[in-house]
């Protein structure tokens, strides 16, 4: 189990001293949503959990739920029990009387060259309709079926999202930049008979040819025991070939032809039970495996749709542009879930922020009049190196800004707030997890002062703490550091891990649950493998992971994982990942392996790891360093010391290492990594300082 071990007492400094206030503009505060502070008072302690009910009421159900939060099986948690709803009539038929002819959705291509595309709800609800008709009629598939969609950022991923929605089907959408080895993985893992592709689309400037991924999907999955019946191939461009890979002749199903046959078909929304499976989202966690996060409909709903209201701010007039990928759960809740329940306009950006130069964002912005934008702070690093001047030449007007998934630099934050915001808008650093669904620690954007490099004080209804190793509180102000966990459950906590409650019982609950026979909830706090330091003003700072996940560019890779594609290469005995700092991309792998006797050709080893990360996870994975040493240091009981490995890839002071099996290899690969000269160490962040210390 993951720890912050030595890290907890009050020694540790914080990477960052402590910004002042920035107060929200007065312009923002007279127009906001979350502009009452009295909802705090409803959202008390006392009023839970009943102040959810308000978040549901945001909804349209078809029957109504008796019970707020059933506990009678914790950590199971039920939300709404006996409502029922239909999350894609949420997002798109209820908007209809008024709404119709409003954009739900402006496509934006990668190339300039190339129009954007307004979706309209009207043209939302017909696509979708078609498209639910195609899963239902042509494949077959029923309520609790689960499909595995791989697509890149194109209209037809939240239409085919929809799609399954509509009929009870639990999507499973995984990363378009993930390789066809972790797709097919992950179908396998669902039971997925069905996977849904596109043919192509744009990256950098480049033509990649996606349906590629689709054979190796279908070949990896059946590998595990898995058979995909059928693939449907959406085209990125209709009529046109883009791909060079050969649709296989009975399985193998061009989107674009089905279609013809569903024409005006209407499919009524199935009304599902609050608790049936909207959809999963894999992520990495402690082992070898990504596991299956499966999120409820009505709980889920009610929590995105409240949360992208409230802390983004979103009316209907608003322009919202989310730059994440919908493959990722910020895509989900706050780009397709969130801000569609709420009718709002969205945009949706098929290329990456930086291609052709990093003044694209703010022409998108310009164009579109966008009032709202959401990014990470990788993105925000790299526009800010790029570009660092650019978003002053164009003529757009933030009123609100997101920033998520990692922690961010003040000085990051800064030049996102002066520059890219022209300091008239307000920014919410919002903490969360795929696990939690939508944001649980966050300004208050009306209502509270923004603190740089805070993620800031929790969200309405929701109960921090921060507990030290024994399961002991640590106050706020004390300036120690400790595991960050939520002491009540909420609307959009994950159901449980796919085909494994004991995992998700283990990993989340186990470690500070104080009575396992208990159902009162109170007795279950969740425990969510971040370290954090609360302030004496409540706002929490999040230092990063305790476990053996990496977070690069905010994306979340298992250490595990990337061993595991190293072990893959034949010549590879032995392997350890670790996170190295980057000054773009937060953190970054590193790999040490040692080789088995008698291989010389450590170049071509080389190539081959890189090569074997890519394609079993995806670029995303691309290490920093291989670095083949002559053996790894271990215990004495021969487990691998990843600690010292990271403190060497980031110049760190190793400590004592004189208990290990084989001491004098750490010098050895210190000098192969370092050089042989003099190094200055560095004071490495607390996730750095922190990571092995649980093996
Ligand atoms: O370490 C935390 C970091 O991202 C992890 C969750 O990753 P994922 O499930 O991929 O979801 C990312 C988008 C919600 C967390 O355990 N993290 C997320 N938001 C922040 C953050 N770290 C610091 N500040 C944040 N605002």
């Amino acid at each position: 189990m993951a720890t912050v071990g030595k890290t907890e007492t009050s020694d540790i400094a914080v990477h960052w001293k402590e910004e002042g206030y920035v107060q929200p503009p007065a312009k923002f505060v007279g127009q906001a949503n979350l502009a009452d502070p009295s909802i705090a008072d409803r959202f008390s302690l006392e009023n839970f959990p009943e102040c959810f009910r308000e978040y549901a009421d945001m909804l349209s159900w078809d029957q109504s739920w008796h019970t707020t939060l059933d506990t009678s099986h914790p950590p199971f948690w039920k939300w709404f029990v006996g409502g029922k709803l239909n999350a894609c009539y949420n997002c798109v038929d209820r908007h209809l009387p008024k709404h119709k002819n409003k954009a739900a959705f402006i496509f934006v291509p990668e190339a300039e060259t190339e129009p954007t595309y307004t979706l309209t709800y009207q043209e939302l609800y017909v696509r979708v309709n078609e498209t639910a008709a195609v899963l239902r009629d042509f494949c077959g598939l029923k309520p609790g079926d689960r499909v595995t969609i791989h697509m890149p950022m194109i209209l037809e991923l939240p239409i085919t999202m929809l799609a399954c929605a509509r009929i009870g089907v639990t999507h499973s959408v995984v990363f378009g930049g993930f390789s066809g080895e972790a797709a097919g993985t992950r179908a396998a893992d669902s039971g997925s008979t069905v996977m849904i592709y596109a043919d192509a689309y744009y990256r950098n400037g480049k033509l990649i040819d996606h349906k590629a991924s689709a054979d190796i999907a279908v070949k990896t999955a059946a590998a595990e025991g898995v058979t995909i019946d059928k693939v449907l191939v959406w085209r990125r461009r209709d009529g046109e070939d883009l791909s060079n890979t050969p649709m296989v002749p009975g399985r193998d199903f061009y989107m674009e032809e089905l279609l013809k046959n569903y024409r005006r078909v209407k499919v009524a929304p199935v009304s599902v039970d609050a608790e049936h499976p909207l959809f999963l989202m894999y992520t990495s966690g402690s082992t070898g495996k990504p596991k299956g996060c499966q999120h409820r409909t009505g709980g889920y709903l009610a929590y995105v749709t409240a949360t992208a209201k409230y802390y983004q701010d979103i009316h209907p007039e608003d322009v919202y542009w989310c730059m994440a990928d919908i493959g990722w759960i910020t895509g989900h809740s706050y780009i397709v879930y969130g801000p569609l329940s709420l009718g709002a306009t969205n945009v949706l950006f098929e290329g990456v922020p930086n291609y052709p130069d990093a003044g694209r964002p703010w022409r998108i912005a310009e164009q579109l009049d966008v009032n709202i934008f959401h990014t990470s702070p990788t993105a925000i690093r790299m526009l800010r190196k790029a570009g660092p001047n650019e978003p002053q030449k164009y003529n757009y007007h933030f009123k609100h800004m997101t920033t998520v998934g990692e922690p961010i630099e003040p000085e990051s934050w800064r030049w996102y707030h002066e520059v890219v915001g022209k300091g008239e808008a307000v920014i919410v650093d919002t903490w969360w997890q795929t696990e939690t669904g939508g944001f649980l620690i966050t300004t208050k954007p009306a209502l509270d002062p923004m603190k740089a490099g805070s993620a800031g004080p929790a969200a309405l209804g929701i109960f921090p703490v921060i507990f030290d190793e024994a399961g002991n509180e640590i106050a706020a102000g004390s300036g120690r550091a400790g595991n960050l966990g939520i002491r009540n459950p909420w609307p959009s906590i994950m159901q449980t891990i796919l085909n494994n409650d004991d995992r998700f019982v283990q990993q989340y609950y186990a470690k500070f649950c104080k009575n396992p026979k208990s159902t009162d909830w109170r007795d279950w706090p969740y425990f969510a493998s971040d370290g954090a330091v609360l302030a004496a003003d409540n706002y929490y700072r999040i230092l990063g992971r305790v476990d053996d996940v990496i977070n690069t560019a905010g994306h979340r890779l298992g250490t595990k994982e990337i061993e595991s594609a190293c072990l893959t290469v034949p010549q590879v005995a032995e392997a350890a990942v670790v996170p190295v700092v980057d000054e773009i991309k937060g953190r970054v792998p590193a790999i040490y392996v040692a080789l088995k006797p008698g291989v010389t050709d450590t170049k071509q080893v080389t190539e081959d790891i890189i090569r074997a990360v890519e394609t079993m996870i995806g670029k995303i994975a691309r290490p920093k360093g291989v670095h083949i040493v002559a053996d790894l240091p271990k215990t004495r009981s021969g487990k691998i010391m990843r600690r010292i490995l990271a403190a060497i890839s980031n110049r760190v002071d190793t400590g004592d290492v004189t208990t290990l099996a084989n001491p004098e290899i750490v010098e050895q690969i210190r000098k192969q990594v370092q050089g042989d000269g003099p190094v200055d160490l560095q004071d490495a962040p607390e996730d750095i300082k922190r990571f092995g210390e649980q093996e």
